[in-house]
């Protein structure tokens, strides 16, 4: 187990922002994992599992001990129709999804180019163009932080939804996920539900086409981390009520909407905040990205404050405007714990 003492989290978190640590781990293998968390002498600090560091903003610097998913290691089993995929949490996703191409196993496509790590794909039940994380899911397996054992859950036992699972919910904070298992079919057909997908069906023929325009779509839309540090949408779509949406559209005839499922209908973020005129709207060194306007940037020694301070202002002006609330998808951690906006700006600041 490597361990390393005051290290400055900047290459570990997509944001790129310069913030301390106390301690940092890197785990290679459960043991590892379990190491971290029982050993004596970090018995009273916090503690927190990164993948990649892609969805998550440090707002002070973290006083605990950062535990790294390198656990690797990949198994394909066949059944008659599928096959079924083991990989293990510190697997890089984007890696992942190109060798199952290579290997003729498809299915991953559409999720293409969507950073970090395998075992970080079901918290947040990762999504784009038209395919989640839960349609490729057989099962999680955890290990438990308390009985320090190993539990498998099947997909309907994740409670997968838009941007949310058990793991965001009951087990939060409860679990370091180890790996999961996938299962694709052997029969391929496309997933072209997805607008734009849809609009280029005629050459969208095999699994190497999607995968390559969502590649172009992705580059041509969202900035490269390692260029101008982000977290991807810093904002989830909101899913409002139908009747908030009636009211919303008779204002706004352009607004579009998609029925969920599970009710309310979902509207796009990034179109509320573009509609507010808050493209390029800089804050010190957080900026909105000119591209696109659910994505907040780095746009070059900016401070957590900075992130913080725009995002609440993209809060509170949408919120102003049109009387929805957004939720952000990035998740947040201080010193000690997971926090969020509401705490930091109702609690300490004001
Ligand atoms: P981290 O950011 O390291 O961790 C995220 C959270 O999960 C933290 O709370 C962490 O404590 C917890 N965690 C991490 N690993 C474990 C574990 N093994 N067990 C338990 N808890 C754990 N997301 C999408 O859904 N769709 C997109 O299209 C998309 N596009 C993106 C584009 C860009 C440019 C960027 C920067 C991000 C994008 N994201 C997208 C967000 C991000 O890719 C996903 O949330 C991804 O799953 C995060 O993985 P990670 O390994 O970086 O997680
Ligand atoms: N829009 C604007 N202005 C903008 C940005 C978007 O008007 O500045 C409009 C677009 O024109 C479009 C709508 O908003 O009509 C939706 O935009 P887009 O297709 O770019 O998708 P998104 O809602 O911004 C979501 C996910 C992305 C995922 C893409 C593709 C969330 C929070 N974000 O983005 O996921 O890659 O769809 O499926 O659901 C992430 O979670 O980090 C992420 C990048």
């Amino acid at each position: 187990m490597n361990v390393q003492v005051n290290v400055n989290l900047k290459p570990f978190h997509t944001f790129g922002i310069d913030i301390p640590c106390d301690f940092l781990v890197e785990a290679a293998n459960v043991d590892d994992v379990i190491d971290a968390y029982q050993n004596p002498q970090w018995k009273q600090l916090p503690k927190l599992i990164l993948g990649k560091g892609s969805n998550v903003l440090f707002t002070e610097p973290f006083h605990g001990v950062i535990i790294t998913n390198q656990l690797l290691g990949k198994k394909v089993t066949e059944s008659d129709k599928l096959f079924h995929l083991h990989i293990a949490g510190g697997e890089d996703w984007p890696s992942l999804v190109e060798w199952t191409l290579s290997q003729g196993i498809y299915g991953l496509e559409n999720l293409a180019l969507i950073p970090g790590c395998v075992g970080s794909a079901p918290i947040q039940n990762i999504g784009a163009y038209g395919v989640e994380f839960k349609d490729v899911c057989e099962y999680v397996e955890y290990l438990d932080l308390d009985t320090l054992t190993i539990t498998r859950l099947n997909s309907d036992q994740c409670l997968f939804a838009y941007r949310d699972s058990v793991f965001k919910q009951s087990l939060l904070g409860k679990v370091v996920i180890v790996a999961v298992g996938l299962k694709l079919n052997k029969a391929w057909k496309a997933n072209l539900s997805y607008g734009p997908l849809q609009a280029e069906k005629d050459i969208l023929t095999t699994p190497q086409a999607i995968f390559d325009l969502v590649c172009d779509i992705r580059r041509s839309k969202l900035p490269d981390p390692s260029v101008t540090g982000n977290a991807g949408s810093f904002f989830k779509n909101p899913v409002i009520t139908t009747e908030n949406f009636n009211r919303l559209k008779t204002a706004y005839p352009e607004l579009s909407g998609y029925p969920m499922t599970e009710g309310g209908v979902k509207i796009a973020a990034g179109w509320l905040i573009d509609r507010c005129g808050l493209k390029g709207h800089q804050i010190g060194g957080a900026q909105v990205h000119p591209q696109q306007a659910l994505v907040i940037v780095n746009a070059g020694e900016a401070t957590s404050k900075d992130i913080l301070d725009l995002a609440w202002f993209i809060r509170q002006t949408v919120s102003h405007k049109y009387g929805v609330d957004l939720e952000h998808e990035v998740r947040f951690f201080d010193s000690e714990h997971e926090t969020n906006l509401n705490n930091i700006f109702t609690e300490n600041h004001v």
